[in-house]
């Protein structure tokens, strides 16, 4: 048969994805945009799968998001929270998999505080394996509903919203410690944008450059003619020491404020996958600014670009034609 639309029994990584698989997702979405907009916001399209959404880290947004979408396209959703599982009794990520393998899911959605886990699970369960952000390595479904949201936007604007050529984005805060930067510079440059990442010294990651992004660590000069500003949170979690002098200080150099937002292009959008803290990385006035700010619609088209990844990785299962036979990558 021809090459597939998209090409992979997982989602692991956008790095994995080809520029075009990456389109064919956001495509797909657009049509579960507007089935979430109408009063019934149900389909029978994966009905008798089983997916079990295994969370080793706390969330509210992902978990919720992919357990709505699963529940829309009509799968039964199971929901495994680290802290009451097994896991806390010392049982190995291995063993865990090869549990949850035999409980026969359809799909796997993972996250874990390790980066690389989500892949290793992955190569030990038999269904597609979807990746809810691993470590600091990856959110592939993250950067994946932050280009929805923005085309969307982008479209709102009367302007070409499928190739982001020619766009500025500015990603500032904890880039070392952030999978939800590291997976929106590989989708952003796939797409065609100018990626610039910005963080203390100390929360840049050596060899950045490497990811097509070009770092910088003064916040007002990366701003300058950003035509989209994305804040990230610090990773509290994830440090071991002291990156940052205090949490008053950073706000001064690399808050979201908005006479700073004023720095960037006209009407620039405001991004941020959320957790939000307040009043340190970004000012109130700013995350509510209406017009610019998709903050809301980035939770949105989480629900949206889920369903389309779920649909798409259980269409083998499915038996649907075109993507029954032959070998995954
Ligand atoms: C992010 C994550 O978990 O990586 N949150 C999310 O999924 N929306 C970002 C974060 O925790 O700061």
């Amino acid at each position: 048969m021809g090459a597939r639309a998209f090409a992979h029994r997982d989602l692991i990584a956008i790095g994995a994805l080809e520029r075009h698989e990456i389109l064919y997702l956001l495509d797909e979405a657009e049509q579960w945009v507007a089935l979430n907009r109408q009063a019934k916001k149900h389909v029978d399209l994966l009905s008798g799968l089983t997916i079990i959404n295994a969370f080793f880290e706390n969330s509210t947004r992902t978990l919720l998001s992919f357990e709505i979408a699963g529940k829309r396209l009509g799968a039964d959703v199971v929901n495994m929270h680290a802290a009451t599982s097994s896991v806390k009794k010392g049982e190995t990520l291995i063993d865990t998999a090869v549990t949850l393998n035999a409980m026969r899911a359809d799909a796997i959605v993972i996250r874990h505080a390790s980066s690389g886990a989500v892949g290793l699970i992955a190569s030990k369960v038999d269904c597609p394996v979807l990746n809810a952000g691993d470590g600091s390595h990856e959110h592939p479904t993250q950067a994946l509903l932050d280009a929805l949201a923005l085309r969307y936007k982008l479209r709102e604007r009367g302007m070409a919203a499928d190739d982001f050529t020619g766009l500025v984005v500015t990603i500032c805060g904890d880039i070392l410690h952030s999978r939800v930067a590291r997976s929106n510079i590989l989708s952003l440059t796939a797409l065609g944008a100018s990626v610039r990442v910005c963080a203390p010294p100390a929360l840049m990651p050596a060899g950045i450059e490497a990811l097509g992004a070009q770092p910088f660590t003064d916040f007002d000069a990366a701003l300058a003619g950003a035509d989209v500003v994305m804040m990230l949170r610090l990773q509290n979690e994830r440090m071991d020491g002291q990156f940052i002098p205090s949490p008053r200080e950073y706000r001064h150099l690399y808050g979201l404020t908005a006479e700073r937002l004023a720095l960037a292009g006209e009407d620039a959008i405001v991004m941020h996958p959320g957790p939000m803290n307040r009043g340190v990385e970004i000012d109130s006035n700013v995350a509510d600014l209406a017009g610019r700010s998709i903050i809301t619609a980035q939770v949105e088209m989480g629900v949206a670009l889920r369903m389309a990844c779920l649909d798409v990785l259980t269409r083998r299962t499915r038996g649907v034609p075109g993507w029954a036979d032959g070998e995954w990558v």
